[in-house]
């Protein structure tokens, strides 16, 4: 398939470039480098340094490569700034997604994967989470994608023809075994990658959010997926697409990490000590979190391989560190 990698300066995006070129498709990546790096694409791949707003951009790009389907992770991630500047979310999550798939429209282009994600759940009402459970994001961030997703079950209804895929993720985390790219976001803020800033000594300390939650050690449990876990999914999700599919799968391992474990685990992986202050709960951080992921493994084939923390945590290790 001749696939367009919206966002494919990115953490996840450059994974799913590399997975992608590794089973054989042809890919071609557009990003505006508002936080992705140029040196994460491949070479040999064309790479185009343009806005989602620009509509016609994109539609030049789709005729000119000859594209059949589109894997759309570009977006703005960052939970706290979506509550302080909700119209840049909405700007650029919803209305971006929206331009290009008006471009797709315009092209004929009808296969789309959307990187949805577990803040579309907000507080949810059940773990683990199912495909099902109800959806009521808590911050601007969570509700400019499920606008996204609530759009594309509209498109469908219009156009039996086209076919997405929508995959909320949970805590992605790790690395390329080779370690030529990782989790690069400026700034930082998951868990993972700070507590590694924090054992190589770029940051004086990590803070715990809360100790008191009514979980084993007190401190919170989420749900964390291996980043080439993650988009073997994307890449089995396109390859199953057809007419009319109107598909949502969860992105996790179904088990949890609290934040205690994950120190200890860094602890160990790195073998250094990780100065830790402990603070008070955050506003809207639920004790617990973490996904059913069956759907996915039934309909898909996904078979998540890297399920272990520390393995995980190495990976993100070594690529900080190599
Ligand atoms: N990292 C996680 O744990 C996580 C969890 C859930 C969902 N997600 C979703 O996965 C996707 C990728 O996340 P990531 O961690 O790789 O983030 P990232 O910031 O590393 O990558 C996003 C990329 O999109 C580009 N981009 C943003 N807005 C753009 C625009 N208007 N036009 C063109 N390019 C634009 C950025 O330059 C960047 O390269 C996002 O959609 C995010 O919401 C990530």
């Amino acid at each position: 398939m001749n696939i367009l990698v919206t966002g494919g300066a990115g953490y996840i995006g450059s994974h799913a470039v590399r997975k992608l070129c590794e089973t054989g498709h042809s890919v071609v990546v557009l990003d505006n480098l508002s936080y992705g790096h140029r040196e994460a694409v491949p070479n040999n791949v064309p790479f185009y340094h343009v806005d989602l707003k620009d509509t016609d951009q994109i539609e030049t790009i789709l005729r000119k490569h000859h594209i059949n389907a589109v894997m759309h992770f570009a977006a703005l991630i960052s939970v706290g700034e979506s509550v302080q500047k909700p119209l840049l979310y909405y700007r650029n999550n919803t209305a971006g997604a929206m331009s290009l798939l008006e471009a797709m429209e315009r092209v004929g282009v009808r296969r789309f994967v959307f990187s949805s994600t577990a803040a579309t759940y907000g507080e949810p009402e059940e773990t683990p989470i199912l495909e099902t459970t109800r959806q009521q994001p808590i911050n601007p961030y969570g509700r400019s994608k499920w606008f996204v997703e609530q759009i594309l079950q509209d498109i469908v209804t219009a156009d039996p023809k086209f076919g997405f895929v929508v995959f909320r993720y949970f805590n992605v985390a790790g690395a390329t075994e080779d370690g030529s790219i990782g989790e690069n976001h400026q700034p930082e803020t998951h868990l993972i990658p700070l507590v590694l800033f924090a054992a190589m000594g770029k940051r004086n300390n990590i803070t715990v959010f809360g100790t008191d939650y009514p979980t084993p050690d007190g401190t919170c449990i989420r749900d964390y997926v291996h980043v080439n876990d993650l988009v073997t999914a994307h890449v089995l999700g396109i390859e199953a697409l057809s007419d009319g599919d109107a598909r949502f799968y969860n992105l996790g391992i179904g088990h949890g990490y609290s934040v205690r474990e994950i120190l200890d685990a860094a602890k160990k992986v790195t073998g250094k000590e990780i100065p830790t202050v402990f603070g008070s709960r955050r506003e809207g951080d639920p004790a617990r979190l973490f996904a059913n992921s069956d759907k996915a493994q039934k309909e898909l084939g996904w078979n998540p391989q890297h399920t272990n923390i520390e393995e995980i945590i190495a990976s993100a290790w070594h690529w900080h560190t190599h």
